[in-house]
């Protein structure tokens, strides 16, 4: 069970004089219960991909299927759930239970069945049960982006696709999405984030892919990632400034508890410094 993507090129505007390939020739998979984050400059190409993972765009080139299926097909839409990178313009509905349920229902769902899976949806991201009757728009920004992220987690798709979806959240509510996303994970469903800010989730990622200008620059697990990618976690750099400073600290660690074990073995260690 996985997203395939084989050889992707995509061209905006084809035939004109303002045709853009933006995408070229790509290829990545995503497997089942992995946690993905997507990078790379504005402009490189980061959502034009996703697009392609429920079928929205077609790639001009190459292939995308999900579980075996062309991406664009009709069976894909209730596995591969989006939210889009402003997600607000995704709200519609009278109330957050309206604008949450809207799609469960779309793919069947009724009565009890309907309410409990928006109920956990919501709750997943710690809201209790009274927002629902509120409207939507009356929301904090933060707040109509969880509904609408909670609109998207309603509907149990398999694979969850998230452009941007930590902009505009604070601190807690940064939190508490991340770790409603990895207990996603934790129960089979695929994550994928599209974010600009890649050193701050990578501790939570399996493996990160980069575009640059249209190219898949890196594909890899977090730890190639500190080897290679250009922008680091600030933990890590602590460590390089560390093992410059003369500490004989490891400085591919992304992740503050190793951070921690690291930095306290080396001071309990007799002669940790060694220039
Ligand atoms: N609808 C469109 N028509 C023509 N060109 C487009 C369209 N949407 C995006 N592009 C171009 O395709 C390229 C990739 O855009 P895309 O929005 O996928 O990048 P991104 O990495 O998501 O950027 P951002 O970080 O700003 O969200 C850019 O050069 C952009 O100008
Ligand atoms: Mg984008």
């Amino acid at each position: 069970m996985s997203i395939d993507i084989r050889n992707l090129t995509f061209r905006y505007n084809p035939g004109t004089p303002l045709e853009n390939t933006s995408l070229k020739d790509i290829s990545l998979s995503i497997g089942k219960g992995e946690f993905i984050l997507i990078g790379g400059e504005i402009g490189s190409g980061k959502s034009t991909l996703v697009r392609h993972f429920n079928g929205l765009l077609k790639p001009s080139s190459g292939q995308v299927t999900v579980d075996g299926m062309a991406a664009h097909a009709k069976k894909v839409k209730a596995r591969v759930g989006v939210l889009f990178q402003f997600p607000q313009q995704q709200l519609f509905g009278r109330t957050v239970f309206e604008d949450v349920a809207f799609g469960p229902r779309n793919f069947g769902l009724r009565g009890n069945e309907l309410e409990e899976q928006v109920y956990s949806a919501l709750e997943l991201l710690g809201f209790d049960k009274e927002i629902c009757s509120n409207s939507p728009f009356h929301l904090s920004g933060g707040q109509m982006r969880l509904v609408a992220i909670a609109g998207v987690l309603a509907s149990m798709p398999e694979y969850l696709v998230l452009d941007e979806p930590f902009s505009g959240l604070d601190a807690e509510n940064r939190t508490t999405l991340l770790s409603a996303l990895k207990h996603l994970t934790t129960k089979g469903t695929s994550v994928i984030v599209v974010s600009h800010r890649i050193p701050d989730l990578l501790s939570a990622a399996d493996r990160i892919f980069l575009l640059d200008h249209g190219n898949l620059v890196f594909g890899g697990t977090p730890v190639d990632y500190v080897k290679h990618a250009p922008y680091l976690p600030e933990i890590t750099c602590l460590m390089k400034e560390m093992r410059r400073k003369g500490f004989d600290v490891r400085d591919d660690i992304f992740h503050i508890d190793d951070a921690f074990s690291e930095i306290s073995r080396v001071l309990n260690t007799k002669g940790a410094v060694g220039k």
